[in-house]
């Protein structure tokens, strides 16, 4: 379940930046095979734990997966945000291109930052990784 900071370090890409599928699947992990997580996964999440594939993402949108969105701003750029409204805590869901909160308005764009208020920051970056077809948090 727990993987070293050193093993991580040369397959985790993301933290706040978005990820290319390509890049990372040629250089760094294209043939990893995934275990032990069907497609469907939600609830909580830990490092290394799958989050989607890859193909369930919509290029320019994004999916829930329990309290993560992970979007695809471009194609096979992924990153993925904590739900959590900076606002007031409610959580933001994928609305066309944006990320919109349902309980006063805000709304941020695929990368999470802020288009519109009341909130005053940028949804919070959850690492996530390319492995393989898989989308996976770490
Ligand atoms: Fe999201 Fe208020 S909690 S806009």
């Amino acid at each position: 379940m727990t993987q070293n900071r050193t093993d991580l370090s040369r397959r985790t890409v993301l933290i706040a930046a978005p990820i290319t599928a390509v890049a990372l699947g040629a250089a760094a992990c294209g043939s990893d095979d995934s275990s032990g997580s069907d497609g469907g996964s939600t609830g909580q999440t830990s490092t290394g734990q799958m989050l989607t594939e890859t193909s369930k993402v919509p290029v320019g949108g994004g999916i829930v997966v329990g309290d993560v969105v992970v979007t695809q701003a471009k194609e096979g750029e992924f990153a993925a945000f904590s739900t959590k409204c900076p606002h007031q805590g409610c959580a933001v869901a994928p609305k066309g291109d944006k990320l919109d909160c349902p309980c006063h308005g805000s709304e941020f764009n695929l990368d999470g930052s802020l288009v519109r208020g009341p909130a005053t920051e940028p949804l919070t970056p959850v690492a996530v990784q390319v492995r393989g077809v898989d989308v996976v948090r770490g």
